[in-house]
């Protein structure tokens, strides 16, 4: 069975009051269920993850290193600088493991430090400004 975390990143369990303008008004929550229903009917195991801890983030990255798991991940604000999380995606990359880097909003359209990705170089794909539809397209793609 496809095996995917989907990792999320600081600030992300605000989704639905976060800046809703930006990121939509659907829960942080509503994002875990509309992905495990989607993953249930389609048959494979999901398992959804939120921190706002660097540390965490990267101690799950090897966790899918070594449990052979593809990766959703959104890096949220460590996108634009974390060379400790880009540095954990590449090896999950190198170990053969897809990781998708997804983003609710597009970053490119916005402020010009949100332009700089330092984990895209090092992920499968990127896929950006779907709103949540974004970790669906991303799922879409790691089971098609
Ligand atoms: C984000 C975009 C980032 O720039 C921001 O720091 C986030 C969310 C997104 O999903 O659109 O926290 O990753």
């Amino acid at each position: 069975m496809t095996k995917v975390l989907v990792l999320n990143g600081p600030n992300l369990n605000r989704l639905g009051s976060r800046e809703p303008d930006v990121y939509g008004s659907a829960s942080y929550a509503d994002l875990v269920s509309s992905l495990t229903s989607y993953a249930t009917n389609a048959n494979f195991d999901v398992d959804v993850r939120q921190t706002n801890d660097e540390a965490e983030l990267i101690a799950w990255l090897h966790e899918a290193v070594d449990t052979k798991s593809d990766v959703i991940i959104n890096p949220a604000a460590f996108t634009h600088y974390s060379y400790a999380l880009r540095d954990a995606c590449a090896i999950v990359t190198s170990s053969g493991q897809r990781l998708i880097e997804v983003h609710i909003s597009n970053p490119h359209a916005r402020e010009e430090f949100r332009h700089t990705s330092v984990i895209s170089a090092v992920a499968t794909g990127v896929i950006a400004g779907f709103g949540q539809n974004s970790y669906l397209l991303a799922l879409q793609q790691l089971t098609h």
